[in-house]
């Protein structure tokens, strides 16, 4: 039996969630995806997802969390079938795990960059190295095949591999919560001095051609058009899922080392709110301000095509912090280190699950499943490394990041509302609670709520290509639907791409590489499922 583990305070437990939901998605995915879809026409939709969905789910999960915490069960297969009495539940609870995996793959790389990035920027590699020449060798894109292994992404990749498996290794207080108690209030001090320094620059200042408060009036300024627009709403609530982690199974598994009569609504909140405030405030305040600065919004706009903040985050403003003379090493340490922190605290809330799951349902020990985690890791992420240029890492991110959190939130607020029950439901969410939860939230989870994730994963399958009034158009007129790119059919129809896997030379395309890591993702989703039904087995012999 592995020894009953425990937060050792509540400013730790909040800490870490909190750092579990502060994440990369907070400093380069909320400004790229603000600045893709009209600034503050986002802001709107943004925060009506946070009330009617975010908070909501927040709740339901800290709820499932603890509830299956009582029973012994740490991960999101035991949880869901300690809820009710049909057998299928712990199948969905697979969602739970395999989405940790797999984000944690591709997330660690990301995070391996900032580590990486925050070392050359120490070192002063961005006063001599272009960083738009730097990051594409770093990450292979320069070698003239799909498949070339980046030697020095290889080896950052290890080393923050390595790192969260020590942490992870000793145990919950002693390393996820202490980890926060460092990196969050780090963060925030970072955080906080690059959003001061940038609001200083001055109109005047050498290069500068806006002033950075436009960039901020741009975020900030709310503007109600986005309302009426599908693609915003739906671009606002995956951002949501997101950055709250929620639809992961994340949060579930720290809910499940709080005690039974401890506060969940409130401690739920406040990480909640945490996060919005470094999401909206700081996030919303580093990346798009400076940059508009030295480069004006337009340029900004453009250069945020695709939503990720990447292009922003790794090129543009290690290139921008060299107008902050003797400033620049330690603007661009801090930028990257605060990312870096960002980044840690969040992927070792996706090992957790992991390795409850292992050590509740294969009496592994803490050392051996945060080593099983590591291993794990490296071989799915082995593929984002190795085959990134081919696009290996936006498949991951697609549907292991943004797809499979959408139905996995769907199913669980389903099963909470009407298979737990919403009177069991309301006592688990306010037992012990330290603040009153407003009654109509009962409404909103069991009616808003799952609408809601229904209509984003609906809008999501079927999105259009050009605007959903040309789309009914086109299909009233018999012209059929036109799927786009992005949307999920139109990716597994590879609508705009090449469907072959060679080209006239024989040589692998990208189709290939997606279609790869496509039957990847499905073998491991496949492998987790016949594990929950060895673990359960297990326990009819032993019952
Ligand atoms: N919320 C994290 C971020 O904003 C990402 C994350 C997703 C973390 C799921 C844990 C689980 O970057």
């Amino acid at each position: 039996m592995t020894e009953k583990q425990q937060w050792a305070s509540r400013v730790g437990l909040v800490l870490a969630m909190a750092g579990n939901a502060v994440g990369l998605g907070n400093f380069l995915r909320f400004p790229a995806q603000a600045a893709q879809n009209g600034g503050g026409a986002f802001l709107i939709p943004y925060l009506i997802s946070f009330f009617l969905m975010g908070i909501p789910l927040l709740w339901v999960e800290w709820a499932i969390g603890r509830h299956g915490g009582q029973f012994g069960h740490h991960s999101s297969p035991g949880m869901f079938d300690v809820m009710g009495k049909k057998k299928w539940l712990k199948y969905v609870g697979v969602f739970g795990l395999f989405t940790n995996l797999t984000v944690a793959a591709y997330y660690c790389y990301i995070e391996s960059w900032t580590l990486a990035y925050t070392f050359h920027s120490i070192i002063g590699t961005f006063k001599s190295t272009k960083p738009t020449e730097f990051f594409p060798n770093y990450l292979g894109q320069t070698a003239d095949s799909l498949f070339a292994l980046p030697g020095e992404a290889t080896f950052w990749f290890v080393l923050t591999l390595f790192l969260n498996v020590w942490i992870l290794s000793r145990g919950l207080s002693k390393g996820i919560e202490l980890a926060a108690k460092i990196g969050m209030p780090l963060l925030i001090v970072f955080g906080a001095v690059l959003a001061v320094r940038g609001l200083m620059i001055s109109p005047t200042d050498p290069g500068v051609v806006q002033s950075p408060l436009e960039g901020l009036n741009f975020v900030w300024n709310p503007d109600y058009s986005g309302l009426t627009n599908p693609s915003v709403w739906l671009a606002a609530a995956g951002q949501i899922f997101f950055t709250l982690s929620v639809g992961m199974g994340s949060i579930h598994c720290y809910a499940a080392y709080v005690g039974r009569k401890n506060d969940i609504a409130l401690n739920a909140s406040s990480a909640g709110w945490m996060n919005e405030f470094v999401e909206v405030i700081l996030g919303g305040t580093i990346l798009i301000p400076i940059a508009t600065a030295y480069l004006g919004l337009a340029a900004v706009q453009t250069a945020t095509k695709g939503g990720s903040g990447f292009g922003l985050g790794f090129l543009t403003l290690p290139t921008l912090f060299n107008n902050w003379g003797w400033f620049a090493p330690l603007a661009g340490a801090m930028w990257f280190g605060l990312l870096f922190f960002a980044g840690i605290t969040s992927s070792l809330a996706m090992g957790q699950p992991i390795m409850a799951f292992l050590q509740d349902e294969f009496k592994m020990k803490q050392k051996g499943s945060a080593l099983t985690f590591g291993a794990a890791t490296f071989v799915l992420g082995f593929f984002c490394v190795w085959l990134y240029p081919g696009g290996s890492f936006d498949e991951f991110d697609f549907w292991t990041g943004t797809f499979s959190l959408v139905v996995f939130a769907l199913l669980e607020v389903f099963i909470f509302a009407y298979i737990f029950g919403m009177d069991k439901g309301w006592e688990e969410i306010t037992r012990g609670a330290d603040m009153k939860v407003p009654e109509f939230f009962r409404f909103i989870i069991k009616y808003v709520t799952p609408v809601f994730i229904l209509v984003v994963f609906l809008g999501a399958l079927v999105q259009p290509a050009n605007g959903w009034a040309d789309a009914f158009r086109s299909l009233t007129s018999g012209g059929g639907w036109p799927f786009s790119a992005s949307s999920v059919i139109g990716k597994i129809l590879h609508v705009g791409e090449t469907t072959a896997w060679f080209d006239a030379n024989g040589k692998g395309t990208a189709t290939l590489v997606k279609d790869v890591t496509r039957m990847l993702l499905c073998t491991v989703f496949a492998a987790v499922s016949v594990l929950v039904y060895k673990a359960w087995k297990n326990k009819e012999k032993h019952a």
